[in-house]
Parts: C-alpha cells; structure tokens; sequence
C-alpha cells in the first residue's frame, strides 16, 4: 500500500490490481480507480471537482465518492444516514486521519477516518489486503464521541464507484424455495436496481452481493464484484446516474431498520469481500480459496468435510431408535462416515404441527433417550449428528405454553403462522441463553459432533418490546445466531454446525463465518441441482455445499444412481434415501462412488474448478476441479435431450500445458499434454438419458 499524503491519494495494491481513493479540498473522500495497476503510481491524482455544476447537479451528486451520507446537495442512493439529537437529518462526513495497522507479514488494515464534527462522530472506513490475493475486506465502524445518542438509519458496509461510463451487466440469483442460486444478468440501465431481503434471514431469492461485468465469459472480460458477509436483512443498490457513472451500495438493509449508538459506544457494519478480475472463473476461484482460508471458522476450515448420511427424506418425522439404528447400519456399510438424525426426535414432534422449543428427546420414540442409538452409531465407526431448529416455537409446545411472550408479537395483531411457526425472540437475554442452554444440555449429556441448524420461516409481528429502539431487532436477532454458534463451537471444539434455511435460505457468507457449512437447496432432483450448484459456485466455496443423493424424486425424475452421484460429488457427498429400501445392486453403486469421492475429495473440496460448459450454451454440464497434478472432470448430460447430439469436445483447464496427462476414459487410459487438452480440447461420445460420467485426469510422473 502507498500513501501519497501530500495528494491525499491511498494505493491499495492487491496481486493484480490497484484501488485509489483519494480526499478533496473539501474534505470529501472519493474513490480514483478499481482496476489494472497503472506503472507509474505518481500519477494518481485527485480529480473530484468540488464547485457546483448547476444549481440542479451538485458536484457531490455527480462525484465519484467512497462512502457517501445522505446530506447536504447530495441526492442519490446514500451509504450512510443518521438522525442527531436535535433533529438534524443531515449527515456530513469529512476526511480527519488515517492508521495503517500490520497484522500479520500478509495483512494490513488501513482505516480512513471520517468525522462529522459538530455532533462528534466518526466513520471509519476499514480495507483489509492480505498477500497474493485480489480480494479486499471492506467494512465501517461508527463512533458515538459525543454524549448524545444517536439513531442510525443506514450503515451500508460499503460504497463502490466502478470506472466505466458503459453500461455493466449486473448478475444475482432469481430463486424460490427449492430453486436457489438461478442465475440471472440483466443490463444495469439509468436508475436503481435492488437486491434486497426483508424477511429476516439472507433468503432464497437474491444472495447478498454484486457482480457486475463488462463483456465477460468465464475466462475473459471485466468483473468487479463484492459479497457481504451478513445473513440478516440486506439491501444491493445498483445505480447508474445520467453521466453513466454506475456505483453500488451493499450493507445491512436500511428498511424498518435503525439502530441508536449510545454515547462512548460503536457499530460495526458487516464486511464485503470485494475484488476485481478477468473473467468469472477467476472470481470464483479467489473467493474459493479466500473463504476457505480467512472466512471459514478456523476449526475445520482445511478439513475435508465427512461423507454424512441424513434420515430426513428417509424417515421425514417418523423416528425411532429402531429405524435410526437400521438405516445407521447400512450407511456405516456403504462407507457414511456421519450419522445425522434430523427432523422428530424431541418433543411432541409427530409432524410440523408441535414440539419446536421443546428440546429434549422424545420419550416414546426414544424410550431409552439417544445412547443406544449414539452408541450404535459409533460402533459403526461413524459420529453422530443431531438437528435442531433453534430459532423457532411452534405454539404447541411445552415453552410456548410458558413464554408466549418469547416469540415475537404485538398485542393487538394475530400472529402469522408459517409452517405452523412463530420465531423467537432472540434479541432478549433469557430466550438467547435457553436456546443455548438447550443445545448445551444435549451436546453435553451425548457424544454429538454435529449439529445440523435449520430456520425455516420469514419472520413477522416482529415487536420486539424489551428493546428500547426496536428497529434494532432484525441486527439483534442476527447476530445471537453468530453468538451461539460461536459459543458451542468454542465450548466443542470437535462440533461441526451445518446451516440450513429451509434448503439455501442463509446460505451467506455471514453464515460462513460461524457455520462450516449450508445445506444448499431441499430440491435434491439431480438435473435441477446442476444450476443450483453452479450459481452457488459464483461466489461461495465449493466445500461447504451440502449435497444429498436421496431417492424421493419429488419431480418424478427417474432414480438413476450413476448420475445423482456425479451431480452431488461435485459439492460435498452426503446421502439422504431410505436406504432400507434399496436392493443389494443399489447399495453397491453407493459404496462404489462413495470410496470414489474419498479418493477425490481433497481435489474437489480444496481445488480450484472451472465451470466449463452448461446446458443452455452447450447441452452439456462439465465442471473440473484441479489440484497437486490431478483433475476430476464431471459430465452430465440434459435429461431432455433425445437428438443425436453425442459427440462432444471441451477445453479442459488449470493444467500444465508442458506437462503430459493421463487421461482415463471409458475404461482406456490415453495421454495428452496439458496444452492438447486446454487448446484442443477432450473429445467424447455421451448419448442418451441422464447419462454422466467422471474422468480422472493425472499428470504423468507427478
Ligand atoms: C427443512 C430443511 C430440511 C429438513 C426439514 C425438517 O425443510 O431444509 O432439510 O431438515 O426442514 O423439518
């Protein structure tokens, strides 16, 4: 990094790229470039011209700024707004200093304090860089100096000017419930487009980030983009103003949202993990290895995830010692190595109409509670793992009955229930240690090593009495989440915690942070998978996407092992299906890509990957993951193809193009160099119906 004080000008340089801001005369702080490195870094400059334009486009409106607050001549989509004590709603945010601080030989944190004098506060914007990556960790803490409170109506994380007058093709997802990650770009046109959640967890639909490129394939092309690590309300503002300057503003989501800043205290707004590259692949792959690296918590982030079995396509409700321990046995057999009952076992829980809250073991079910399960599980040589929807009361229940003023509620409303629900409230101290009292019980009374954590309704009535600003609720609630979670796994260091939100409905990289993994989508149908993989795939690592091969075909798609595995082995292999149902020749296909994916696991959960073709361009899905020398290369086939469209040829990537590579396919071992296979290209024939297939391609004398 280079600070150039007598310009007022800060170089951030990344592996590849230069991100200047610089301060004007004003005090403004703007933002120079995000882009290429120029050579000379003396050239930058500030160029923020702070007279007014005309009286009706202030130069503030139209400048290229870092982190603007709603104040003053400055109309557009803010980043910043607060209400002062005496009812000024205006924000003015001024350059005051700057600290560099070294965290360790590959990181440093610079913060640009801003201050808005009169009413003795500060902004600080904050860039971590760490070496040989292009990513950026930008967030913001606000400091309440003086001795009046303050309201915050709006902390986004972070603003972004991007450099190009032309128009940016923006890319989100368009989900639903089972259809998360759908991919969608449009062209970012005059005006604003927003991405938003309002409904209390990050959500199916849209994900928490932005890309937004300029021509861009895979390989080639502009891409700046940024991902917010928050798995509450957030808001994507994408604007493009009449001078064709685009800028997009990321961070908690401002609607029926303030948070009051006492004096002496501070708010820290979630960070964005932003970068700019060439071409999505890149994208992708800097943010694989950056969250496996710096975002993961740390306990099993390196850890290749287990080949876990779930019982809830299985059994759905019905538990039982019985069931469990003969499904648990034939996992064991097929190589599971982790047993996770789901959904039923605590409380009245006979199906979603009771027992949420009531968390202990169901003593009908469970006569003899957990042990004699627990301890057949790990004789099988597998952990065991529970679930839990923590966060949720149905209103029959034990603590229902007891705290019906747990949950949120107004008086004078009727609550709305989904999946017969209400949320707690967790913002309150008392339902915050119950909740993790009730999971401390359990992990402490049984040996369980996993915890898969489910939420699965849209919060509403969210009266949250016992907080004086209760507009702060939907960050509260949010953050004791993290604080749980980061309790348990500080109290079990061998805990791991799965999140789950009705399938992909927290799947962020907030949750990221806490949680080692989501559960991705509860549409396990293999072809829609695809997509919903792939879209996961732009901006979230590879290893924490959970992945099932069950048997329940919700979509009457035909069960065909074969290409359900290679679909899901390209995440992380769980198993989901009534195993007691399936005949020896089924088990055998299960053990076969089971101790198949143990050999490739390591290359799929820490290689980097390469979406190299998909249905729509090329009828075809391929993905490749590379590492140490190897390649794994999945094809899959559309199901809906019955033209005679079978002959195929994809550039491979990621390889050594000196190197030479074996490479095995339909049972004969042929050898390439690295460059034939990326520039040529592999030919193969695939014809028919859900047909995939998996290539091993190694380096000759690795
Ligand atoms: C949600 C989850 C499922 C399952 C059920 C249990 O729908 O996404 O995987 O755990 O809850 O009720």
């Amino acid at each position: 990094m280079l600070i150039l004080e007598n310009k007022g000008v800060f170089v951030l340089e990344t592996k590849n790229t230069h991100y200047v801001i610089s301060v004007d005369p004003d005090g403004l702080i703007c933002h120079e470039h995000w882009g290429r490195k120029c050579a000379d870094i003396e050239d930058y400059r500030c160029t923020c011209k702070p007279w007014e334009r005309n009286s009706n486009h202030s130069a503030r409106d139209l400048a290229r700024t870092e982190y603007i607050p709603y104040g003053g001549t400055c109309y557009r989509t803010p980043a910043f707004a607060a209400t002062y004590d005496d009812n000024c709603r205006e924000a003015h945010l001024t350059y005051k200093d700057f600290n560099v601080t070294f965290e360790d030989e590959d990181t440093f944190l610079l913060e640009i304090i801003l201050e808005d004098k009169p009413y003795g506060i500060e902004v600080s914007l904050f860039y971590r860089l760490r070496e040989n990556t292009d990513i950026i960790e930008r967030f913001v803490k606000i400091t309440n100096r003086s001795d009046k409170a303050v309201t915050l109506n709006k902390i986004a994380s972070a603003e972004f000017t991007l450099p190009s007058t032309r128009p940016y093709s923006s890319t989100n997802f368009n989900g639903s419930w089972g259809a998360e990650f759908r991919k969608e770009s449009t062209t970012v046109k005059n005006g604003v487009l927003t991405y938003e959640n309002r409904k209390g967890g990050s959500n199916h639909t849209h994900s928490p980030l932005f890309i937004l490129s300029q021509n861009a394939t895979e390989k080639e092309g502009d891409v700046f983009f940024g991902a917010l690590a928050w798995s509450g309300n957030y808001k994507v503002e994408i604007s493009r103003d009449f001078a064709g300057i685009t800028r997009a503003v990321i961070g908690i989501n401002d609607f029926d949202f303030s948070y009051t800043l006492k004096p002496g205290k501070e708010f820290i707004a979630p960070s964005v993990f932003c970068g700019y590259v060439k071409g999505f692949s890149q994208m992708s792959n800097q943010m694989n290895s950056y969250a496996v690296e710096h975002i993961l918590p740390k306990s099993f982030n390196k850890v290749p995830l287990p080949v876990l079995y779930n019982s809830w396509e299985a059994t759905w409700f019905d538990v039982s010692s019985e069931t469990q321990q003969k499904l648990a046995e034939i996992a064991a057999d097929i190589g599971c190595e982790l047993f996770v009952m789901d959904d039923g076992w605590f409380g009245q829980r006979k199906n979603d109409r009771a027992g949420l809250g009531d968390w202990y073991v169901n003593k009908e079910k469970f006569p003899e509670g957990l042990t004699p399960l627990i301890d057949k599980v790990k004789e099988l040589g597998m952990r065991f793992g529970l679930w839990f929807e923590p966060e949720m009361v149905n209103p029959d229940s034990d603590l229902y009955r007891a705290h019906p003023d747990w949950a949120y509620h107004y008086d004078t409303r009727e609550a709305d229930l989904l999946r017969q629900q209400l949320v707690l409230n967790l913002t309150k101290d008392e339902v915050k240690e119950y909740v993790f009292d009730v999971m401390d019980k359990m992990l402490s009374k049984y040996d369980i090593s996993y915890i898969k954590w489910d939420m699965n309704r849209a919060y509403s009535q969210t009266g949250a009495e016992n907080l004086e600003n209760p507009q702060e609720l939907w960050y509260r609630h949010v953050k004791a989440v993290y604080e749980i979670a980061d309790r348990l796994k500080a109290k079990y260091p061998c805990l791991q915690l799965e999140c789950c939100a009705s399938g992909g409905g927290r799947a962020d990289l907030g949750a990221l942070s806490h949680f080692d993994m989501v559960w991705t989508s509860d549409n396990t149908d293999p072809v829609d998978r695809l997509t919903i993989q792939q879209g996961f795939s732009l901006l979230y690592p590879i290893k924490c996407m959970r992945a099932w091969v069950t048997d329940t075909n919700r979509h009457s798609r035909p069960k065909d092992f074969d290409y359900r595995f290679n679909v899901t082995m390209q995440g992380s292999l769980s198993i989901g299906g009534n195993l007691t149902k399936y005949t020896e020749q089924e088990l055998e296909i299960h053990r076969k890509y089971i101790a198949l994916y143990k050999e490739i696991r390591e290359t799929v959960q820490f290689g980097s990957f390469y979406r190299l073709a998909n249905f729509d361009d090329d009828k075809i899905f391929a993905t490749q993951y590379v590492k140490d020398g190897r390649s794994v290369l999945f094809l899959c086939r559309d199901v809906n193809t019955f033209f005679n469209d079978k002959f195929y040829r994809i550039k491979l990537d990621g390889l050594d193009g000196y190197s030479r590579y074996n490479v095995e396919i339909d049972g004969k071992t042929e050898a390439f160099s690295g460059d034939y296979l990326m520039n040529v290209g592999l030919e193969f024939e695939m014809g028919g119906t859900l047909q995939s297939k998996i290539i091993l391609i190694d380096k000759v004398n690795a």
